[in-house]
């Protein structure tokens, strides 16, 4: 099969999906993504009450489906604490899959996003299985092969309520035969997945804060502490990949204007680890203050220092720099 852009850095990784112009973590949203070069699709992965792996951002799911109008479900709403933040709404470790897929998918940013207003009540809620499913058929059809880059989200807390996510995960990607790249932002997981496969992981790295579960180990260290050469080390013994807010590779001053590079870069490489960076979108609200009306001028700027991949809303408008400009 021809590797048309794949592999061909930096890697374009469709970020739930096209979101920029479909619902995000749909499959229309991960079919446009596709349909308009992405190397890869991003599927984050909760779990359903009976263990089947699907496609959200959170498991508490009411910014982006129906379910609110779903009176049959109104009894389900509750208030939990997710990794250390009160969430109240419905849990999709609530619910199974067949109740899932009563749902449909709804905008998280309408007032950012009105386009994607028209596709509400349309697109249900996808299986990874259909994603991977997807992917395969959209590989034979189009003759490249895509990527998926799934994201293991809330992992210790769905350890802790038993319905771990990563065994179901390998499962599913064990007769897969595209790339694959397995990210989160906790520790423990990737560790622990790196002696179950060879599938290449990716740490995810915020520019606050600590991983969940050194924070309920007691590990004061925060993601800070990974990004110096030691860390990145440790990190390079278990994952092939940083996955990091951009604001760690080109900080921005409060302005939201952009500051001199880091050497992130140079320290991961040298650290023998790929860095891949999120997440790039169109809409000013999100860009720089000097690259206002102008997203391709921040892709530049991030392509010429070398990163090794981007995580798009808009994965066109990614693709279009990386070839073109
Ligand atoms: O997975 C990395 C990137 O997607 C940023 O995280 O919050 O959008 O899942 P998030
Ligand atoms: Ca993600």
């Amino acid at each position: 099969m021809t590797q048309t852009f794949i592999n061909k850095p930096p890697i374009i990784i469709a970020h739930r999906g096209a979101s920029g112009y479909r619902l995000e973590h749909t499959l229309a949203s991960y079919e446009l993504a596709i349909d308009l070069g992405a190397d890869y699709i991003e599927p984050d992965l909760v779990i359903t009450k009976d263990g089947v792996l699907i496609a959200r951002h959170e498991n508490e799911i009411s910014a982006t489906t129906d379910i609110a109008n779903h009176p049959e479900f109104a009894h389900l709403k509750t208030t939990k604490i997710i990794d250390n933040e009160i969430k109240t709404g419905w849990f999709t470790e609530d619910l199974t899959i067949a109740e899932i897929k009563t749902l449909t998918a709804k905008e998280r940013i309408p007032q950012l996003r009105p386009q994607n207003l028209v596709y509400e009540g349309i697109f249900p809620i996808p299986t990874f299985t259909e994603i991977i499913d997807l992917a395969q058929h959209k590989s034979q059809a189009i003759g490249r092969n895509i990527g998926i880059y799934p994201e293991t989200k809330h992992p210790s807390y769905f350890q802790s309520i038993s319905l771990p996510l990563e065994d179901t995960l390998l499962l599913s990607l064990q007769t897969v035969n595209l790339p694959i790249f397995i990210q989160s932002f906790e520790v423990s997981n990737l560790k622990g997945l790196s002696r179950k496969t060879d599938l290449p992981l990716v740490q995810l790295i915020n520019d606050t804060g600590q991983p969940y579960d050194f924070m309920i180990n007691n590990n004061p260290r925060n993601y800070a502490d990974l990004l110096n050469q030691k860390g990145l080390k440790e990190i390079a013994e278990y994952a092939q990949a940083i996955g990091v807010n951009k604001n760690l590779l080109i900080p921005r001053d409060n302005h939201g204007q952009l500051l001199s590079p880091t050497s992130l870069i140079i320290d991961a490489h040298a650290a023998n680890l790929q860095v891949h960076a999120w997440t790039f979108r169109n809409e000013d609200f999100f860009l720089p203050l000097d690259c206002q009306g102008n997203p391709e001028q921040e892709y530049q700027s991030f392509f010429k220092l070398g990163v090794d991949g981007v995580f798009s809303d808009y994965p066109d408008k990614a693709l279009k720099v990386k070839l073109y400009e």
